[in-house]
């Protein structure tokens, strides 16, 4: 209990001097009360996972090949914006031009929105437009689809960034989005447990794959516990985790006291050579969106773990994405909290 009030304060101190966090005050709580109370809920999915053949495909060319990419950041992304917002593609293409002289020419093909002079694209209504840059010479560097989407319920497609499927508080999945464990995941996750298993450790499957209805359960027993918006700190809205995806597992122990065992220590030096990150990592709420979640693992597959754990970035940092929503969550009417917590 001390150290989970101490990791809270740690995630305080953070905050308060990096970017802003979604939910910025913190309770003192206790958090290991409600990490069990999840446990519960979870453990109702943990029996038998049914896997489906949802698997890593890169479907874009590495971003290091364009040009003016700064060392291993992947910067092609975000994919969506909310309409009204505005991204600064320049920035984000970008980082680091070489020169103040250096000259673009933005294109925006497609009406959801339009792209101004210095780069910075405004989604004005619901659609896809491609982005596109060229250089002084009119050679296209670079291009990138933009959905623009009014709110989160308006996405009907599995939000992509270089090729990967993500989910955060920024990019939701449909709520029909219902695809179960990945097999290729499940399969990487079986041979790290049995890997483990010959050095003596006991890594233990406690959850994957958690659909939209499921999730909303969840969430919301959360907000019982949390009911001053702390439960965001924790627990995805439904549509917005990365359980929905079936790439994603918890193991062991929902307490950070796991991150200090020898399971918790082998887990997050080893298993990005199974495919996996460690995804919400310690004192990175402000770019996550999460606490530390020492027993939550993320499926990227080999290489791009590898690439993703060698670089020291949390995933947001690599692909050049933020998290953080853009409204407030509603209730269904018809799903008092009550029930909620007692399902
Ligand atoms: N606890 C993680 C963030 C989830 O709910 O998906
Ligand atoms: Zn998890």
């Amino acid at each position: 209990m001390k150290r989970i009030i101490t990791a809270i304060a740690l995630c305080m101190l953070f905050a308060g001097c990096a970017k802003p966090v979604t939910e910025p005050s913190l309770p003192s709580v206790d958090a290991s009360e409600a990490l069990s109370a999840q446990s519960s809920v979870s453990s109702e999915q943990t029996e038998k996972p049914q896997t489906t053949s949802t698997s890593i495909q890169q479907t874009e060319e590495p971003v290091e090949e364009l040009p003016y990419i700064n060392g291993s950041v992947t910067i092609l992304g975000p994919n969506m914006v909310y309409t009204g917002e505005y991204f600064d593609f320049k920035n984000e293409f970008i980082p680091e031009p070489d020169s103040e002289e250096a000259e673009f020419l933005w294109e925006c093909i497609g009406d959801a929105g339009n792209i101004a002079a210095d780069g910075r694209f405004t989604g004005v209504q619901k659609g896809i437009v491609t982005l596109r840059v060229y250089d002084s010479t009119e050679s296209v560097m670079g291009t990138l689809d933009v959905h623009v989407v009014d709110t989160a319920a308006d996405v009907d497609f599995v939000p992509m960034v270089n090729g990967i499927p993500i989910a955060n508080k920024t990019y939701p999945l449909p709520k029909d989005y219902d695809p179960g464990i990945s097999s290729e995941a499940y399969d990487a996750l079986k041979k790290l447990i049995s890997d483990a298993k010959t050095e003596g450790l006991n890594i233990t499957f406690l959850s994957g794959y958690r659909g939209y209805s499921y999730q909303k359960k969840v969430y919301e027993n959360w907000c019982v516990k949390y009911p001053d918006g702390q439960a965001d700190r924790i627990s995805a809205r439904p549509g917005h985790s990365e359980h929905q995806l079936g790439l994603s597992f918890d193991v062991n122990s929902l307490e950070f006291e796991f991150a200090d065992t020898p399971e918790g220590l082998w887990l997050a030096e080893n298993c990005y050579k199974y495919g996996f990150i460690i995804r919400y990592p310690e004192g990175m709420e402000h770019i996550t969106g999460y606490m530390y979640e020492p027993w939550h693992i993320r499926y990227l597959g080999n290489e791009l773990a590898e690439k993703v754990h060698n670089s020291g970035f949390t995933l947001e940092e690599y692909l050049g994405i933020d998290s953080y929503y853009r409204g407030e969550y509603e209730y269904a009417a018809d799903i008092p909290l009550d029930n909620a917590e007692n399902s």
